[in-house]
């Protein structure tokens, strides 16, 4: 059954999508395993709702698919824009935890916030699509870094393998 944070994470990814011009690398397929991971790294103390928006908005604002290091700000910056409309449902602090994630993540490691450090680690678990494996040093949480050091563990409970993240490569 649908709930409405599904509806509500529909509705984002249906807008991220609309006019994305960058394709696959940065694009809806990456923005599907980053909700995954986010949900698969997620301790009771983050909030997924956020873990999930941020993947479908952190890379939004990106204006090519090179380091592009201004898009989390980007992001955050538009973010507030989308208040009256599709980000009407969720709470003021789910607004500020989502520009903080999307700011920092092109800039920062590690916040110490559990619900920020999730969405990190959920994008940097997707670096495996351009052949880099994370540095279990340089992931934010435990869980993370703990996938980071097992990536058999990883593919295991993500149901894929490591051929998924190649398939992509063609269309950069
Ligand atoms: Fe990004
Ligand atoms: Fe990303």
């Amino acid at each position: 059954m649908e709930t409405n944070i599904d509806s509500l994470i529909n509705k984002v990814k249906q807008f991220s999508a609309k006019g994305w011009a960058l394709g696959v690398c940065h694009g809806i397929s990456h923005w599907e395993r980053v909700e995954r991971n986010g949900l698969l790294l997620a301790t009771n103390d983050v909030n997924t709702t956020v873990v999930r928006l941020f993947a479908y908005l952190h890379d939004k604002w990106r204006v090519d698919n090179w380091e592009d290091l201004e898009h989390g700000r980007r992001a955050a910056e538009n973010l507030p824009a989308l208040r009256g409309t599709l980000l009407a449902g969720i709470t003021d602090g789910e607004l500020g935890l989502l520009r903080k994630a999307c700011e920092l993540h092109t800039v920062c490691h590690r916040t110490g916030n559990a619900t920020i450090d999730a969405c990190f680690d959920a994008d940097r678990l997707d670096l495996m699509r351009v052949g880099i494996i994370p540095d279990p040093k340089k992931m934010a949480t435990e869980r993370g870094a703990f996938y980071a050091a097992n990536i058999g563990q990883f593919y295991a409970d993500t149901c894929t393998g490591e051929g998924d993240y190649f398939f992509d490569k063609e269309e950069y």
